[in-house]
């Protein structure tokens, strides 16, 4: 995971750090490992099974009844009219859980009182967005990412845009870490 404060011109790489600013504008990151590894080949029901422990203790943390695995590249029918839902800011009446299996993409977070956020997430990134925080959703330029999502009640999950237009001052950049480490 890299973040990014565009306004101010700063960077966070450093696990624990972004973990505390992260923690201050109250959107939760954890780096989790698969309890079995799981190829790139895995099928979605391999992937639930490899961290079916993990999502348990997710579930019962945070109330979440239902897990299933998002899985979309460049080739998926329909890409740019699902993105086009997620980009624009927005809110929902449920926490988004996404936990990065493959690919990469960048949250934009725009907390109340502090500047907008770039959450880069990548394999291993686990990132909750509570219910009703304005934030918006870019895949980077490869295009694809899988991930496991949670849901407390899947009707919660419409987003409703603010139409604030704040978006559109931030560009989707993605650095990769290998490159900012
Ligand atoms: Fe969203």
């Amino acid at each position: 995971m890299v973040v990014r404060i565009p306004e101010e011109g700063r960077k966070i790489t450093e696990i624990e750090a972004i973990r505390q600013y992260l923690a201050g504008i109250d959107i939760e990151y954890e780096l989790w490992e698969p309890s079995q590894p799981v190829g790139p080949d895995a099928s979605n029901e391999e992937i639930l099974q490899a961290y079916s422990a993990d999502i348990e203790k997710l579930k019962a943390r945070g109330g979440y009844v239902t897990a299933d695995v998002v899985n979309v590249n460049a080739q998926t029918p329909g890409l740019d009219a699902m993105l086009a839902r997620f980009n624009r800011e927005h809110w929902h009446d449920e926490d988004e859980v996404r936990f990065i299996i493959q690919g990469r993409g960048v949250f934009h977070i725009h907390p109340r009182n502090a500047p907008v956020v770039a959450i880069e997430v990548e394999a291993g990134d686990l990132i909750r967005v509570p219910r009703g925080t304005w934030h918006w959703f870019d895949l980077c330029s490869d295009r694809h990412i899988r991930a496991i999502r949670l849901f407390q009640d899947p009707a919660g999950w419409t987003p409703v845009y603010t139409e604030s237009g704040v978006d559109a001052r931030f560009e989707p950049v993605c650095l990769g870490r290998s490159f900012v480490a």
